[in-house]
């Protein structure tokens, strides 16, 4: 950079109010200037003070609405779908769902660039390990549930297909990501079927709108939140890849579910058939603190308030059957049709308004120069979230499903509380394979042959389940099983994998 590159960036800065950000800049080496250059000058100083401003101006859920509370009506029956109520419609929504898949026409989008806070690891969520049998990682599952459906969507329809994954990452998780996935060989996906790309960041302020240092030559900097999904889609060309290839449907979903069915067939159907060009899955919320956003409509439109911004008295009222009113738990699971994402990304996208976090967020203090950690909140993180774009559905439906089946995410260490952790998630599976082999006829006896009863629920996180685990490449949900399992009796640890059935097997009950 020349001395007319510094006096523009100066100028720059000056304008939006912004000057201590060079504060430091004659102790910095050449190395750190051209840094804090280059980050300077890739970023909007004036549409982050805009972003601000709008942020800052409205409380409530979707940024700017205030009182939401008392706008807030449940989902009404007719948009609903579900795995419970609407048993007889199960195979033809599936039929429908696996047919699109068949046709090439089904994509999965992955949301992959949070921090993981916490979770506390240094590296992506998607490599942590729960501790499982395998060992398998939330990638390594989730990418061969991809590799099982397009066998079950090729054995049906009788064409090989194959299901693009898209995988969003931030600054911060894109290298670990990417060189994890070259390290396992794409986990047996075809290596350009999975497309890695590159969210958005944005500074961290304080109150009054001043970008914070997280050192002398380093601006404090944090994802856009998972709703930078759509400007990143547009910046880095994803649309135009999906029209290639003639995607119809998109699957998005969040990292950290164990149990989550990657391109669903069942909930693709379910959109498809109801004519939808946007969905989302929920699950029962039971419990008013759970940490879960709620599908609901404000003054007639379809959004998620989330768990943030929801006030406890709304969270915990219930209706006459008992059931919490706003029990429609957001598990992070949307489908969109090529056509809407597409409306998003090119038209709606500059309307979707930051959702403001107050941080306890460490920086430098500008004045003395010395590193302040805070103990109390001093500043702002600014995101989207994924789900403001459910305001501009045209038609908009909802899925329900069951907990057990489908939602175990892992969000805290296991030190930290019983919630949401590797045990819990851990369990959560191997409870549902249990379950599977139940349900396929199989059998679970102690060391003395008694049979284990049936119920392996778990009640509480103290309960340890019955160590079971299926491999997605034998069962995407449960099917298939039969051969292996039926009028069989097994000890536990059972592990069933391509390369059959591992443990004790008696057979003839
Ligand atoms: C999210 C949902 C919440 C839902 C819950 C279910 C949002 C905004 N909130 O909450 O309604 O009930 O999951 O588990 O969707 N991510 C990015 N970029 C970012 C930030 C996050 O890609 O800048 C990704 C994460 O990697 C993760 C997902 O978004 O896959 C969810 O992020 P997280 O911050 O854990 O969301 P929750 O607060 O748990």
């Amino acid at each position: 950079m020349d001395r007319d590159d510094m006096q523009v960036l100066q100028y720059r800065v000056a304008e939006a109010g912004q000057s201590h950000l060079l504060r430091f800049w004659e102790e910095l080496d050449v190395a750190e200037q051209q840094e804090l250059y280059t980050d300077l000058k890739g970023m909007d100083l004036e549409e982050v003070g805009q972003a601000f401003q709008r942020a800052m101006t409205g409380s409530g859920h979707l940024p700017g609405q205030e009182n939401v509370d008392a706008r807030m009506e449940p989902v009404p029956r007719e948009i609903l779908g579900s795995t419970t109520r609407d048993q007889a419609h199960l195979p033809a929504w599936e039929e429908e769902g696996l047919l699109q898949i068949s046709q090439n026409k089904v994509a999965v989008l992955l949301l992959a660039g949070g921090q993981g806070s916490r979770l506390g690891v240094s590296y992506p969520k998607g490599m942590y390990d729960v501790g499982l049998p395998s060992h398998k990682t939330l990638f390594q599952i989730q990418a061969e549930r991809i590799l099982k459906l397009q066998q079950l969507a090729e054995k049906q329809h009788g064409r090989k297909c194959v299901i693009p994954w898209y995988i969003m990452t931030s600054g911060r998780t894109m290298e670990a990501t990417k060189m994890f996935f070259l390290k396992h060989r794409h986990f047996g996906l075809k290596k350009e079927n999975v497309i890695f790309f590159q969210q958005g960041m944005l500074p961290a302020m304080d109150f009054d709108g001043k970008v914070l240092l997280e050192g002398k030559g380093k601006i404090s900097m944090a994802p856009d939140g998972n709703g930078g999904l759509y400007r990143a889609l547009g910046v880095h060309r994803i649309v135009e890849d999906m029209e290639q290839r003639g995607i119809g449907s998109i699957h998005v979903y969040c990292v950290d579910n164990i149990l989550v069915k990657v391109a669903d067939p069942r909930f693709i159907g379910f959109c498809v058939q109801k004519g939808a060009d946007c969905g989302a899955k929920v699950v029962e919320k039971t419990n008013p603190t759970e940490p879960v956003g709620v599908v609901c409509r404000v003054d007639g439109i379809y959004q998620v308030v989330e768990y943030s911004e929801i006030s406890l008295a709304t969270a915990q009222k219930r209706s006459p059957d008992g059931r919490l009113l706003f029990n429609a738990g957001n598990i992070a699971n949307h489908y969109f049709t090529m056509e809407f994402l597409r409306d998003i990304v090119n038209v709606y996208e500059p309307q979707l308004k930051h959702h403001v976090a107050q941080k306890k967020i460490p920086y430098i203090d500008v004045a003395t120069g010395k590193p302040v950690k805070p103990d109390k909140p001093n500043g702002i993180k600014m995101e989207k979230f994924v789900f403001d774009i459910f305001q501009f559905a045209k038609k908009f439906v909802v899925y329900e499903v069951l907990r057990e089946d489908e939602f175990s995410p892992l969000k805290n260490a296991d030190s930290q509380n019983g919630k949401d952790n590797p045990t819990t998630a851990r369990h959560a599976l191997m409870s549902l394979h249990h379950c599977w082999v139940l349900n396929a006829g199989g059998h679970f006896v102690d060391e003395n042959g008694t049979c284990l009863p049936a119920i392996p629920r778990l009640k509480d996180a103290n309960d340890l389940p019955i160590q079971c685990e299926i491999s997605p490449l034998v069962s995407y949900g449960g099917e298939g099983l039969e051969e292996f399992v039926k009028d069989k009796e097994f000890h536990a640890p059972l592990i069933i994998d391509r390369n059959g059935v591992h443990q004790l097997v008696k057979n003839g009950m």
